[in-house]
């Protein structure tokens, strides 16, 4: 049967020109106005309004604001765009070359014609929660092998880092009766928005000193100590961003110490490990207090960085659960929102992911790679230290190699930024953010001569 048009109803009588009778144009309601839907029916003056303006028929989406770029993806698409030849992308989270290329690792390329030329790769959908063999592998990246057998541990595949605290986010206030988390100040562009998209408000915790460009260990201290038991706590479990400033082992102790007495929900963050030291091990530090600890908590595991799988959207959401017969039920719960958010998860990245893991010649092979490109980071890090601070920039310039992973937390200025972005072409976030991994010895020089200048305002 053919479904038929829905009516539109107009309180306004609506024509393609502009007469001079109209009422004139109220921007707020132009601005603000939102048409009521009924059924098939859409009611309401705004499509009028709008389609007035426009000087042109009214549409049912006439409502719909014009939203902002992103923030992060959106200087990327600019920085794509760009014709000058020195630009250079500090803005998005993601390793680059010594050219300025993306770099897929060699052990990823090698598991991906591995998963081509294998004949159980057969593309059917695979299980809700991901392939039950794929989980061992990715739950020894953050868990000891004593944990994992315990049963106490519900894991699915999800969609990367966003995905799965997407899904933590409407866990939380479906399952857990929490409506509100708290992120640290400044975090992640996008945390924010998830959870409330998820119907968790989201409140700020101290975590950074803006003087010292540093951790503000007591300020984040006291700010836990004020959070209500059952609110959620969002913590970075290694190399924050946007700061690249983290705990040190003895604050991290003491940071689980105070969540395990205030009764919160910690909800670990995991998308950098391997990126602050090179190491997982030694990134896996504060993970492995939370596991001593005896607390139950979420982690959020993204695949994006470490493996280079950006695009691939992997990552896993582990819940460590006090009993093996709760696991089942969060597992169980978890599946249930999978399905009805997006069915089952991608399988090809999840299997190249599964070859390097369960290969140990790889796995060693990728483990190299990540130390790699750790290393680079440190380098270009210590390079443009030493530029700053031989050209004598106003300033200090410690926290550049003070801080660690991916990213550093200039201080520089909205202004300075946008004179970075505007005049010389230095792609970077509006907060000061610069990703260290897309420093090169091709680029560091201009990047640091660009900081000068802003710096002094010449
Ligand atoms: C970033 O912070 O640059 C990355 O996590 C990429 C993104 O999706 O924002």
């Amino acid at each position: 049967m053919m479904q038929s048009q829905p009516q539109y109803v107009s309180a306004a009588p609506v024509s393609t020109s502009v007469s001079a009778e109209r009422r004139p144009l109220d921007e707020s309601r132009v601005r603000y106005a939102q048409p009521v839907y009924k059924g098939d029916y859409v009611i309401g003056e705004s499509r009028a309004v709008y389609a007035q303006q426009a000087n042109r028929e009214p549409s049912m989406f006439d409502g719909v604001p014009q939203a902002p770029p992103d923030a992060i993806l959106g200087l990327a698409a600019r920085f794509k765009e760009d014709k000058f030849p020195q630009k250079v992308n500090l803005g998005i989270g993601a390793y680059r070359t010594e050219e300025g290329k993306p770099w897929p690792l060699p052990s990823v390329l090698t598991a991906q014609m591995m998963v081509a030329e294998d004949p159980t790769e057969d593309k059917e959908y695979v299980p809700i929660d991901g392939k039950p063999e794929h989980k061992k592998p990715v739950q020894q990246l953050i868990f000891s092998d004593a944990e994992i057998a315990s049963g106490n541990l519900a894991t699915a595949q999800a969609m990367s880092g966003t995905g799965s605290l997407s899904l933590i986010g409407q866990f939380l206030s479906s399952y857990m009766n929490c409506t509100t988390i708290h992120l640290p100040d400044p975090t992640w562009g996008n945390h924010n928005a998830i959870f409330k998209r998820a119907g968790v408000e989201a409140k700020k915790y101290t975590y950074y000193q803006k003087e010292t460009r540093g951790f503000d260990f007591d300020g984040m201290m006291d700010a836990l100590s004020r959070i209500p038991a059952g609110d959620a706590v969002l913590l970075h479990s290694v190399a924050q961003n946007p700061t690249g400033v983290d705990p040190s082992q003895e604050q991290w102790v003491q940071i689980v110490n105070l969540i395990g007495q205030l009764g919160v929900i910690p909800v670990l963050d995991n998308a950098y490990q391997g990126y602050a030291s090179g190491s997982l091990e030694q990134d896996g530090f504060a993970q492995r207090l939370f596991e001593e600890s005896g607390l139950e908590y979420f982690v959020a595991q993204s695949f994006a960085k470490n493996f280079g799988l950006y695009g691939e959207r992997i990552g896993y959401i582990h819940v460590r659960c006090a009993s093996p017969d709760i696991s089942k039920a969060v597992l169980s719960q978890l599946k249930i929102l999978i399905r009805q958010a997006y069915s089952s998860p991608p399988r090809h990245g999840a299997a190249i992911v599964y070859k390097v893991l369960s290969n140990p010649d790889l796995k060693a092979q990728w483990l190299d790679e990540l130390q790699f490109m750790a290393q680079r980071i440190f380098q270009m890090r210590d390079v443009l230290r030493q530029i700053l601070e031989s050209q004598q920039t106003p300033g200090t310039w410690n926290h550049v190699t003070d801080q660690i992973g991916m990213f550093s937390y200039t201080g520089l200025a909205t202004e300075q930024v946008e004179r970075m972005v505007e005049e010389f072409h230095v792609y970077m976030t509006k907060d000061g953010r610069i990703s260290v991994a897309g420093l090169n010895p091709g680029n560091v020089d201009y990047v640091a001569q660009c900081i000068d200048a802003v710096v002094r305002g010449v």
